[in-house]
């Protein structure tokens, strides 16, 4: 019978055969670390660590209960209901709402916030993605989207992601409506806004793969030379860090941090999480405590990495499984909130320094 099966069909099977078992089972290696994280990263001189979060989410008090420990998280970052298409869905009209829930938990649990985001070519509604404009009604819109949203949450945001991705992996900028339109000169115009809007938030700009060197770290450093030389607010480089599982180079996020620190700005680790492709084994488990723990030391090592954000701290709400297929287990706790070997890696970086 064996025999007549195809080798595709035969492989699917004991795939299947691996994922039962480790469900079944379901001894996976926990955390033991006593040591709670925000806790931990003040103590190590570090401002915050806290997580990403999502409205929808708000509704499951076991999770709830945990994000709401603030001995464990410092910080939040709404996942998405500060996105403009949140925010501004039709022209002249916001919407706050979710983004004002999530503002709420943070003041009721003592944590500060980082804003995500402003100005980004996705989560961007029809209006403004296919609007016909000109560089003076587009950087309109952009102000006033800039202006309206930071002023409403004046003084209660730590940290505003005012550019979200701009960048090819090639180094060259990202070319959206913004960029077709105004070139890269939209970038001062929406970090000029918000500085004016609210001159005490940091003012980041979050980008993705700056984790390795490269022409995108590259390009990151010049936009920062750049700003800096023409008097532009720009005070931080968010460093997202969506990584795979064994592929951290230390020395190569280390000297990325240093170069962008170097020029007088802030870096944080802001998205991080490290993905697996499945079935996780224990050596995988493993491995992904060893690579937050190196993560997290880099950040550790240098002095102007003021934070880091696990982009949801739970298996349970990570974006992972829905865009890499076959992937997933990316973040310190498990999909029943149970604390993975991750937990223990992070833990070990705040306190061993
Ligand atoms: O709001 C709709 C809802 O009406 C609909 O019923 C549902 C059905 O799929 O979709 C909902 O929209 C989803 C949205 O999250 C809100 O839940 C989108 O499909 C989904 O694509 C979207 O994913 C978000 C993703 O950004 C979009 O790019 C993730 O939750 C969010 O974690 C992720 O975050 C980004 C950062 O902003 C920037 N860096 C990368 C990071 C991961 O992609």
């Amino acid at each position: 019978m064996i025999l007549s099966l195809g080798f595709a069909t035969l492989l699917s099977l004991m795939r299947v055969a691996t994922a039962q078992s480790s469900t079944a089972t379901s001894s996976a290696p926990t955390a033991t670390s006593t040591v709670s994280l925000n806790m931990a990263a003040k103590a190590a001189g570090k401002l915050y660590f806290g997580s990403a979060t999502d409205n929808p989410e708000l509704t499951d008090t076991a999770y709830l209960t945990i994000l709401n420990d603030t001995a464990m998280f410092g910080q939040l970052t709404p996942a998405n209901s500060m996105k403009w298409d949140a925010i501004e869905p039709e022209q002249n009209v916001f919407n706050f709402t979710g983004g004002d829930q999530i503002v709420a938990l943070a003041e009721q649990t003592g944590k500060i916030m980082r804003g995500h985001n402003l100005v980004w070519y996705s989560q961007l509604p029809d209006w403004v993605a296919y609007g016909n404009w000109t560089p003076e009604t587009l950087t309109s819109v952009i102000q006033t989207h800039v202006t309206t949203e930071v002023s409403h949450y004046k003084g209660k945001i730590y940290a505003w992601d005012v550019i979200n991705e701009p960048f090819n992996d090639n180094g060259t900028f990202r070319t959206d409506v913004f960029y077709n339109t105004l070139n890269s000169s939209y970038i001062s115009i929406a970090l000029n806004a918000a500085h004016a809007a609210d001159p005490d938030a940091m003012l980041y700009i979050n980008e993705y793969n700056l984790e390795y060197s490269g022409p995108k770290i590259d390009a990151m450093v010049q936009l920062v030379t750049d700003l800096k030389a023409a008097g532009t607010p720009i005070d931080g480089i968010g460093i997202e860090s969506h990584f795979i599982l064994g592929e951290v180079s230390a020395s190569e996020l280390q000297a990325n941090m240093e170069a962008l620190t170097a020029l007088g700005v802030d870096v944080a680790i802001t998205e991080l999480d490290d993905r697996i492709e499945l079935p996780a084994t224990d050596a995988d488990l493993e491995q992904q405590k060893a690579d937050y723990e190196t993560i997290v030391g880099v950040c550790m090592a240098v002095s102007g990495c003021v934070g880091v954000t696990v982009w949801d701290y739970t298996d349970k709400y990570s974006w992972i499984p829905s865009s890499f297929p076959g992937y997933g287990e990316a973040c310190p706790w498990d999909e029943n909130l149970v604390r993975k070997p991750a937990y223990d890696g992070i833990a070990m970086a705040f306190t061993s320094y």
